[in-house]
C-alpha cells in the first residue's frame, strides 16, 4: 500500500498541471532568462552599493542575452502551435518587447554613466514593467 501511495504522490508531482499543461521549457530562451536574472541581481546590488561601473557592465551583458532572445521562439508558440500569419504576428509583437526593453537598458546604461539615479530609479521601474508585459504575453512555462 505504502509503495503504491508513494508512486501515486510522485506521479501527482510530475503530472501538475504546470507541466501537464506547458510541457517542460528546457529551452535555448529559458537559459538566456536565467542568466538574465542572475545579471539583473548582481546589476541591482553594484547600484546599492554605488558601483556604477561595474553595474554598467551588467547592462551591457544583459543587452546582449535580450538580444540572444530576440531570435529565439517562446515555447508558448509552441505549444499554442502557432503557425503562418499568427506566428508571424506573434513573433513581430514579441520582438517588439524586446526591442523596447533593449532601449530602456541602453537608457540605464547613460543614466548610471551620468549619476542621474532618479533615471535610474524610473529605468527599473520600466524594466519590471517590461518583464511582466514580456512573461504575461508570451510565457507560459
Ligand atoms: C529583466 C527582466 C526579465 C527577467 C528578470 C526575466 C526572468 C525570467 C526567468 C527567471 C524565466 C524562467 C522562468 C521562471 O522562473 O519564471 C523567464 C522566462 C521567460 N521569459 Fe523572462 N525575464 C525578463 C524579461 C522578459 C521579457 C521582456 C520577455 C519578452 C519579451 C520575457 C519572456 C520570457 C519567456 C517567453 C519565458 C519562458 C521561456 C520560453 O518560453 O522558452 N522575459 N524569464
Amino acid at each position: 500500500m505504502k509503495k503504491s501511495l508513494l508512486a501515486a504522490a510522485i506521479m501527482s508531482m510530475v503530472c501538475s498541471s504546470t507541466v501537464f499543461a506547458h510541457g517542460s521549457c528546457d529551452t535555448e530562451l529559458h537559459g538566456y532568462m536565467i542568466n538574465i536574472k542572475d545579471e539583473m541581481r548582481a546589476m541591482s546590488s553594484d547600484v546599492k552599493a554605488g558601483d556604477s561601473q561595474s553595474a554598467v557592465g551588467h547592462v551591457e551583458a544583459l543587452i546582449t542575452y535580450f538580444e540572444k532572445s530576440r531570435s529565439e521562439v517562446p515555447h508558448k508558440f509552441n505549444h499554442d502551435d502557432l503557425k503562418g500569419e499568427e506566428l508571424k504576428i506573434q513573433t513581430a509583437e514579441y520582438q517588439k518587447v524586446v526591442d523596447s526593453t533593449i532601449t530602456i537598458l541602453k537608457d540605464l546604461k547613460g543614466a548610471l554613466q551620468s549619476g542621474d539615479s532618479s533615471k535610474v530609479r524610473e529605468l527599473f521601474g520600466a524594466i519590471g514593467e517590461q518583464r511582466n508585459l514580456g512573461h504575461s504575453s508570451f510565457k507560459d512555462c
